[in-house]
């Protein structure tokens, strides 16, 4: 076996950091020797013995990467070395670290501190070189579940170490930050109808001192004793000063309170909400762990779920703690907001005109169905109220989703500064959530943060971002289903003209075979997220979010790379088909503008002949040429690429195949989206609120009053 070795050889500037001239070496078999100083062929200097760790580093093409301060992730790639070793210069400043990693991957085999001056570095050995990649499918069994699930009573559980007594399930849990209570038992305490309201009134009050889950969970208790009581009186019990039935408020607590609490309830969480991809041979689970064993997925760009991260604190974790949709009624300002309105199932699929769709002149024809509205905030949580009293068999469903962090963390609520409170919260999580996003790679800031609140049954289809995502739930579950970035071959993307870009054309729900038979070998991942659980959702991965448990409320945090970052499908060889089929779309969109949806569609039904499609298709390969020069020049390049005929046919056959075929009789290339197929609001005072988008090029595309 070959390892790898580097050595920093004796040649500095005076600078502000200092220039290093680094050396990659091979170095004989069997061990990892690291120098200092002159290099002389691997026998001096110190040197780490390795033995017994697994190592498939032979004819790997390594990347150096500078991660700046020690604390945080990459930032800066300095690009790759080849296996036959190799020589980068670089700027460094003590207290600075670098890692080399797999070409191609953030999965780090050797990292070193540069520690007193630049002639001194450390390399940590846990990161030895060679590490096996750590197994998500061998998630440890959780031992502390059985035990505290054994429990027969309240009693018993609070007095088992690790365990916890939730007051919502009335169940033995292992304990966690946030959900479970041990001081909580159910007492015998007695009190009449308007005692327990009250108490439950003072309890929800936002403003009082020590307002937080724990206050939230007495509330529940005091409504729960008022419900019991009022069933025997016949009454249905309204809260004082809230004007709403308690039970819409037990609703809304339990939604907050009902947390995920261990691998084994998201186990059965997902089990139970299962689609058709339960043909699928096998969909991983996503790993869920303590913090400290977590960060690492962060750097490496893989999806994690951090299930230790919010201490009891409603200070410094608002949003799981202290955020219920009463709360945050009491505080957002009197402003417009976005909200997505659609039915159960297809609610709600994101679109909007794309840059190259507009520069074409759009060059699909598109008849959206999701209606996206602007509606006061308070108009939204009466929509939700409604809805909730409401015995209408297939009600619409309602999805905000609006801005409340622009650039840098800065709270932003309705594009006015943040309400005081809201501007506290946000920047409490900000602090809170930061020092896990520095560990993302290429980490240069917060771009933005948007909260998310839907009603039970809202499915957000299959799509991807690509920004890292730190997402975290204020009340409520989610079930997220992911696929690895890429996979172009079984997941079919819309094309980059399209309004669903971005956005697969397979519905992972009930996938139509004769489409997209590709999608059976697609590599799932799956997890349930709840209040108290951070997620961590890299960029450039699919995401399926669905509420089928209750209804929700999340906010997430998408950040912005440095500069430096090398293009995604540079460093990650899953995005390189991604890169050929944006270049082919964009090559045809530039000669044939508004016909470019056409001329790919007709290529796609196999038509030939015509001049245009005979230009067409020349363009077509010539782009496969030209990426394929640019693919030599990349560390990986892979095996043997197929054809360029067998992918301008793949990128036809996966991209273009279907999508023309939702024309309407009126429609040629040019023609604007038809809106009559958008789902009208309802009820007419929604409506009335309702403020149309007179933009052309605003994310959401409400006409209010459609259908006239
Ligand atoms: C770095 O070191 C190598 C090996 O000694 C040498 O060939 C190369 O010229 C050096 N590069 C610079 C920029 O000094
Ligand atoms: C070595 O790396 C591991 C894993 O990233 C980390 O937990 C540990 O703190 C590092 N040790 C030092 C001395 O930096
Ligand atoms: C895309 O469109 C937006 C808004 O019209 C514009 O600001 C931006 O410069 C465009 N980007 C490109 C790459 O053309
Ligand atoms: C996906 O299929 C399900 C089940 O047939 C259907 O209810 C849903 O509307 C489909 N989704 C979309 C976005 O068309
Ligand atoms: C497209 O171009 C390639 C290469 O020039 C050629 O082999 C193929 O027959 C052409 N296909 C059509 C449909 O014109
Ligand atoms: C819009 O689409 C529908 C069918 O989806 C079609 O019947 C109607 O004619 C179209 N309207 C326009 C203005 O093209």
């Amino acid at each position: 076996m070959v390892f790898w070795a580097l050595a920093i050889l004796a040649l500095f500037f005076p600078a502000v950091g200092q220039l290093v001239n680094i050396t990659f070496v091979q170095l004989g078999s069997g061990r990892a020797s690291v120098q200092n100083g002159p290099s002389h062929g691997g026998e001096d200097g110190a040197s780490m013995e390795t033995s017994g760790v697994r190592n498939d580093l032979k004819a790997v093409d390594c990347s150096l990467l500078w991660h700046g301060p020690i604390d945080s992730g990459p930032r800066a790639d300095f690009g790759p070395v080849p296996a036959q070793g190799g020589q980068k210069v670089l700027e460094v400043v003590v207290g600075h670290r670098f890692s080399v990693t797999r070409a191609g991957s953030l999965e780090p085999l050797l990292q070193f501190d540069i520690t007193s001056d630049v002639h001194h570095y450390s390399i940590n050995e846990s990161i030895a070189v060679g590490r096996p990649v750590p197994d998500p499918d061998s998630a440890e069994p959780s031992s502390c579940a059985a035990d505290c699930r054994s429990a027969a009573s309240c009693d018993q559980c609070v007095q088992l170490t690790g365990c916890g007594w939730s007051v919502v399930r009335q169940q033995c849990f292992p304990g966690h930050p946030f959900a479970t209570e041990n001081s909580e038992c159910p007492e015998t305490k007695s009190g009449t109808l308007q005692t327990w309201l009250e108490e439950a009134a003072t309890l929800m009050d936002p403003e009082a001192s020590g307002f937080g889950s724990a206050s939230l969970r007495a509330a529940y208790r005091a409504l729960q004793h008022a419900n019991l009581q009022a069933s025997s009186e016949g009454a249905d019990p309204v809260v004082p000063t809230m004007d709403v039935p308690s039970s819409v408020f037990m609703a809304e607590l339990a939604a907050k309170l009902d947390a995920v609490f261990d691998d084994a309830d998201a186990t059965e969480l997902l089990a139970k909400s299962r689609h058709e991809i339960k043909t699928h041979r096998k969909v991983t689970m996503v790993k869920r762990c303590k913090l400290s064993d977590a960060l690492p997925y962060i750097s490496r760009g893989e999806p994690v779920v951090i299930t230790d991260f919010f201490r009891d604190d409603p200070e410094t974790h608002p949003v799981p703690h202290k955020w219920t949709l009463e709360y945050l009624k009491r505080f957002m300002h009197r402003g417009f907001y976005n909200v997505a309105a659609d039915f159960k199932s297809v609610c709600c699929q994101y679109y909007e005109p794309r840059n190259i769709s507009a520069q074409a002149g759009y060059p699909y024809p598109f008849n959206p169905r999701t209606h996206l509205y602007r509606d006061r905030f308070s108009g939204f949580v009466d929509t939700l109220r409604a809805k909730r009293t409401s015995d209408q068999k297939e009600p619409m469903l309602h999805y905000f989703h609006d801005v409340v962090m622009e650039r840098d963390g800065k709270p932003v609520v309705a594009g006015q500064a943040a309400p005081p409170p809201l501007d506290a919260d946000l920047a409490a999580t900000l602090a809170a959530l930061r020092p896990l996003a520095q560990r993302q790679a290429f980490f240069a800031g917060v771009a933005n943060a948007k909260l998310w609140i839907g009603q039970r049954g809202v499915t957000m289809p299959l799509h991807y971002d690509s920004a890292d995502n730190l997402y975290i739930m204020a009340w409520g579950r989610k079930r997220v289903t992911l696929a690895e970035p890429g996979q172009l071959r079984a997941l079919y993307p819309f094309p980059n003209g399209h309004p669903h870009a971005g956005s697969s054309q397979v519905n992972i729900s009930h996938p139509d075979w004769s489409k997209h038979p590709g999608f059976v070998d697609a590599t799932l991942w799956e997890t349930v997220i709840g209040p108290g659980g951070v997620f961590f959702l890299p960029g450039h991965w699919w995401h399926q979010f669905e509420q089928p448990f209750e209804d929700t409320a999340s906010l997430n945090l998408w950040s912005y790379e440095s500069p430096q970052a090398p293009p995604i499908p540079v460093r990650d060889e899953r995005m390189r088909l991604n890169a050929l089929h944006d270049y082919m779309e964009k090559q045809i969109s530039s000669i044939f503008k508004n016909k470019a949806g056409m001329t790919l569609a007709s290529l796609a039904a196999g038509r030939g002949g015509k001049k245009r499609l005979t230009q067409a298709n020349e363009t077509l390969h010539q782009a496969v040429e030209t990426w394929r020069k640019w693919m030599l020049t990349l560390p990986n390049a892979g095996t043997p690429l197929p054809s360029a005929e067998a992918l301008v046919q793949e990128f036809l056959e996966l991209r273009h195949k279907h999508v023309m075929k939702e024309r309407w009789p009126g429609w040629s290339p040019g023609v604007e989206w038809n809106m009559s197929a958008l789902v009208a609001l309802e009820p007419p005072e929604l409506r009335a609120r309702c403020v149309a988008s007179t933009e052309k090029t605003a994310t959401y595309a409400s006409v209010c009053n459609w259908p006239a």
